[in-house]
């Protein structure tokens, strides 16, 4: 028994030693195994490869780092048959497909002759170079040459295939403007982690940010607001000499340079044209788009309150809606979804449909007379009805639609429509048992914009998930027909999002768990090893100076009151291996103070709470403060 415990321990040593060595890849590869020892790249370096368009940009990207970066010379071989075998980096296109990589996926061999890696598809290729990239080390993230380093690629032997087709993440521009070349780094670092699609939400109430040659107005006017900082949502009301000069749009020539971008990187690039609601910066610029004659005095929203959100569904002040009964506004729609799908190649246009106030439309004269003319018996209804022609507008420009889950409401959704489901998963079950394509994208789960650990220390979004509840999700629920589920996305709204550092730090480490949910087999997925390797990612942005989030260091926390009536705070961690420790005494605690395990009872007279986690001599994450004017809500 001795024996067997003692045999039993070495192994465990073992094995956690070598997967203390395993490369960090994320998302998990379907298949990995990795023999001891590496490959080191010379001084100067051969590297062959299929001569092919599609490729250029991620072999000059791949030449970049080693050079530029790892100070390789690199000398490129094309089309060069088995004198390629003296490269110390191979690529190769399958001349016949190997069925189990798909489309999209490569297999990647690193051993003593270098790294091959293999591949149906160029697509393919440009994944196996991604992988290739996270294999060597941390320093090549560096936007500095590094001199030093071994360049090592773990020996490996790798199979690799995503599980969905659909890998997206939502960038709104409207609510906070990205310029072209912050959408474009966007991009660069989604395909990092195997992201294809950007979903990219160009209107909304704060901004339309896509120029549409028949109706300039719509960027003149549309793409400006008053410059405001503090809470959004909470914004005081604009004062007329306030100057409307803050925003921005894409020109067509933006539109089309930032399609090709992504393009050249696999990525599918999705417009998104937010309509019926959601449409004040249209209605600001063209008033006759809207029923409401009080719209001539609508201006682009600034930040400022203007839904009562207090009933649980949206309840416009003032109407941000396209009239559906102004045969004005199909004509509208018509010219703009023209323009937009010559722009973008790819097969879908998202016409949003979500959060319509209904408001204005239950009381308004020429929307009861279109009622009462097609029978339609309630304001659902009507957007239904205004969803169908829009349906038949943006197929007849050889597009298909998608929308968000509203779209199902008042019935007669086309079957060729997908369904982007938002308020949780049951949108997509409905739209997937109706036959539609469904597109996974439930808040509690993937919407990035939320904030990511306590709302003592986050800044302030009115609702909470953590990176544990993003590496949860599950896009295919049971009961539904897997094949209708495309996949998901990571979504990021830009309410509060500023800056571009800030989109970094909400954008990571979830997307990281979203970008596993949608690439890796549920069996490769795992909690406490994802960590692991999310941390080895922590050091390459640090090397990258990118911002992350720190949050799954911080406790989780939760407050009551005993029976005695007094305060209780009961602290855990979603990560494991943290210790947590805190004072009452307005010092900063460190790993000396107490400990806290299972509740801690506040003191009467305290007023604060800090709160620290620590791996053993080392602090992580931030120090919490946590008055005990918020304790009091919470206990309620
Ligand atoms: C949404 O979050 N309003 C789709």
């Amino acid at each position: 028994m001795l024996k067997k415990i003692s045999l039993w321990g070495l192994t465990c040593l073992l094995s956690s030693s070598l997967l203390a060595q395993k490369p960090a890849l994320i998302p998990a590869p379907t298949k990995a195994i990795y023999p001891q020892g590496a490959y080191t790249l010379n001084k100067s370096i051969i590297i062959a490869g299929p001569k092919n368009d599609a490729l250029t940009t991620s072999y000059a990207y791949l030449t970049d780092k080693l050079t530029r970066i790892a100070g390789r010379k690199v000398q490129w071989l094309y089309d060069q048959g088995s004198v390629a075998s003296l490269a110390a980096i191979r690529f190769k296109l399958n001349s016949t497909a190997d069925a189990s990589l798909g489309n999209e996926g490569y297999q990647l061999v690193s051993d003593a002759k270098g790294v091959q890696i293999t591949a149906n598809k160029p697509v393919g290729l440009f994944y196996g170079i991604q992988t290739l990239l996270q294999l060597l080390p941390k320093e090549l993230e560096s936007a500095q040459p590094v001199t030093g380093v071994a360049w090592k690629v773990p020996y490996a032997n790798i199979s690799d295939s995503p599980r969905f087709a659909w890998r997206g993440m939502m960038l709104d521009v409207s609510r906070h403007f990205f310029t072209k070349e912050q959408v474009k780094q966007f991009i660069d670092e989604m395909v990092a982690y195997k992201y294809n699609v950007l979903h990219w939400h160009l209107t909304d109430d704060e901004g339309w940010r896509v120029e549409i040659k028949s109706f300039p107005n719509l960027t003149v006017k549309g793409a400006y607001n008053v410059k405001k900082e503090g809470h959004f949502t909470d914004f005081s009301k604009p004062l007329p000499n306030e100057p409307r000069t803050y925003g921005g749009f894409y020109t067509q020539e933006d539109i089309k340079e930032i399609v090709k971008y992504g393009q050249d990187r696999f990525v599918n690039i999705m417009p998104e044209i937010d309509v019926p609601g959601h449409s004040m910066a249209a209605i600001a610029s063209y008033p006759e788009l809207s029923c409401t004659p009080d719209a001539v005095n609508y201006q682009v929203i600034s930040g400022e309150p203007f839904i009562d959100w207090s009933h649980g569904h949206p309840e416009a002040l003032q109407d941000n809606t396209l009239c559906p009964a102004n045969e004005k506004v199909y004509t509208f729609l018509d010219k703009v979804m023209g323009e937009v799908s010559s722009l973008f190649p790819f097969e879908y246009i998202h016409m949003g449909g979500d959060e319509c106030p209904k408001n204005y439309w239950d009381k308004n004269p020429q929307i009861l007379a279109m009622r009462k003319e097609l029978g339609l018996k309630n304001s659902q209804e009507v957007q239904a009805h205004f969803v169908r022609r829009l349906e038949k507008i943006i197929t007849s420009k050889g597009k298909r639609m998608m929308g968000w889950d509203e779209i199902l409401e008042g019935g007669g959704l086309p079957k060729s429509t997908a369904v982007m489901s938002w308020r949780g998963m049951d949108g997509g079950i409905q739209a997937a048992k109706a036959g539609h394509e469904v597109i996974m994208t439930p808040n509690n789960h993937v919407y990035i914009d939320l904030m990511q650990g306590d709302k003592a220390i986050e800044p302030p979004v009115y609702k909470t998930v953590r990176l544990r509840d993003s590496y949860a999700f599950e896009p295919v629920p049971a009961g539904v027909d897997a094949k209708l589920v495309k996949g998901g996305q990571a979504n990021l709204w830009s309410e509060q999002l500023f800056n571009y550092r800030h989109l970094q730090y909400m954008t990571y480490p979830r997307s990281f768990a979203i970008a596993e949910a949608l690439w890796s087999e549920p069996a490769n997925r795992n909690w406490d090893n994802f960590i692991g390797r999310v941390e080895a990612h922590m050091a390459r942005f640090d090397v990258a100076q990118k911002k992350y989030a720190p949050s799954m260091y911080e406790p989780i926390i939760a407050v009551k009151r005993n029976t005695n009536g007094e305060l209780m705070v009961q602290l855990s961690t979603e990560i494991s291996g943290l210790t947590i420790h805190y004072s009452f005494d307005h010092s900063f605690p460190d790993q000396f103070y107490p400990e806290a395990k299972g509740s801690v009872i506040v003191p009467k007279d305290a007023t604060v709470m800090k709160i620290v986690t620590y791996r053993g001599n080392k602090a992580m994450g931030r120090t919490i403060d946590l008055t005990i004017n918020d304790m009091i809500k919470r206990a309620k």
